[in-house]
């Protein structure tokens, strides 16, 4: 252990004189759906490659939902696998915070739908939609609840059926999505930092790159906008690109320096799983080493508010992440929204 590693751990909450309790991440879960989208069968649907997909994104296969699994299906599998691991039962939940861009519908949210199919009675419930970023603002919105003695048990959910929003006749973006989604159960635990700090960031100037135009309020659902095909996912992938690299690049560091925290300090770093050349550019930009990393895009590719809270499941079911040990999530998405969170787990 290098002697940075034993300094005690500086709590930025504290230096605002806030006096709440402290959240922690008590257990997660995750659920990804069974059918598996190879680049290969993509190869049979699109001008596309293994060998392009592969080397511009790293990605090599994705999970599709069932035509008839919607998005709080997924949701409830991981909840339920979530509150399984952290011993508790569904009535335990006071607050449920579902982050998606792809709800069941566009009322009730998500979050009431999982209370129900989850059995969490006394659950208050309502959703999240910061895109890619979600997870990490759900988290965040969990923890105010925990801190200010609102609330003694949050579930922050990341689920996203993308593929029922992706354009499967559009190379450019149908390549890169996935479904599934992963669940957090938010906790004060006696004795443990937990969620450190949080720092999340917006440009609604940027909104145009990345979004489906249609079927809101601006562009009501009709006969044209589905000729247009304004009902799909709409990308600038190079523009995104910069962006994600930049802001995710300032968020982590941002997290880092409330925390007084050198990046050799963190054991896992678990980036949004978009394209692993952003995550590969974000980790050498911080000076993080590449074992720092935990990295699932070529299994999963990117399921937006899902992503990094698989990834955490993961990286904690696997053994990668021990209790105690520093874990950085560094978050980018439509919006454009950002976000880094440091927890001690
Ligand atoms: O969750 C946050 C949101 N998403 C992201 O963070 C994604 C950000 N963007 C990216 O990951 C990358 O920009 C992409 C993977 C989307 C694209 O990679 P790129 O290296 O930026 O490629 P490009 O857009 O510059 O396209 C290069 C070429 C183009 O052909 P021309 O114009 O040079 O002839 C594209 O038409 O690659 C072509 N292309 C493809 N070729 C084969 C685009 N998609 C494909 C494809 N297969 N699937």
């Amino acid at each position: 252990m290098s002697p940075a590693s034993r300094k005690p751990l500086h709590n930025p909450r504290a230096r605002h004189g806030y006096q709440g309790r402290a959240c922690s991440i008590l257990a997660v879960g995750s659920y990804v759906p069974a059918r598996v989208l190879t680049n290969a069968d993509l190869e049979k649907m699109v001008a596309t490659s293994d060998e392009w997909i592969r080397t511009r994104t790293g990605i090599r296969e994705r999970r599709l939902a069932a035509p008839d699994e919607a998005t709080s299906d997924l949701a409830a599998h991981a909840a339920r696998k979530a509150l399984a691991n952290a011993g508790l039962a569904p009535e335990a939940v006071d607050l449920i915070i579902t982050a998606t861009v792809t709800p069941d519908m566009p009322f009730p949210s998500t979050a009431c739908l999982v209370q129900e199919k989850i059995g969490a009675r006394r659950a208050a419930a309502f959703d999240v939609e910061a895109a890619c970023s979600g997870f990490i603002y759900g988290l965040e919105i969990g923890q105010q609840f925990v801190m200010s003695r609102t609330c003694e048990t949050v579930l922050v959910i990341g689920a996203e059926k993308l593929s029922s929003i992706v354009d499967w006749t559009d190379r450019n973006t149908c390549v890169l999505f996935g479904d599934g989604a992963g669940a957090a159960v938010l906790q004060h635990r006696p004795g443990a930092h937990g969620l450190l700090t949080t720092c999340l960031g917006a440009d609604g100037g940027k909104g145009h790159v990345l979004c489906v135009p249609g079927g809101g309020s601006r562009l009501p659902s009709s006969v044209e906008t589905v000729h247009r095909r304004q009902h799909f996912i709409r990308m600038d992938g190079r523009e995104t690109f910069k962006n994600a690299v930049q802001a995710m690049y300032a968020a982590a560091r941002e997290a880092l320096d409330r925390c007084q925290l050198d990046i050799a300090r963190i054991a896992c770093i678990i980036p949004h799983q978009a394209n692993r050349r952003i995550i590969d550019a974000v980790a050498e930009r911080l000076g993080a080493r590449p074992e720092q990393l935990f990295v699932n895009v070529d299994r999963y590719g990117n399921t937006s508010a899902a992503s990094v809270a698989i990834a955490l499941d993961e990286a904690v079911s696997s053994g990668r992440v021990q209790r105690g040990d520093l874990i950085l999530l560094v978050v980018f998405g439509a919006g454009f929204t950002w976000g880094a969170a440091i927890i001690e787990w």
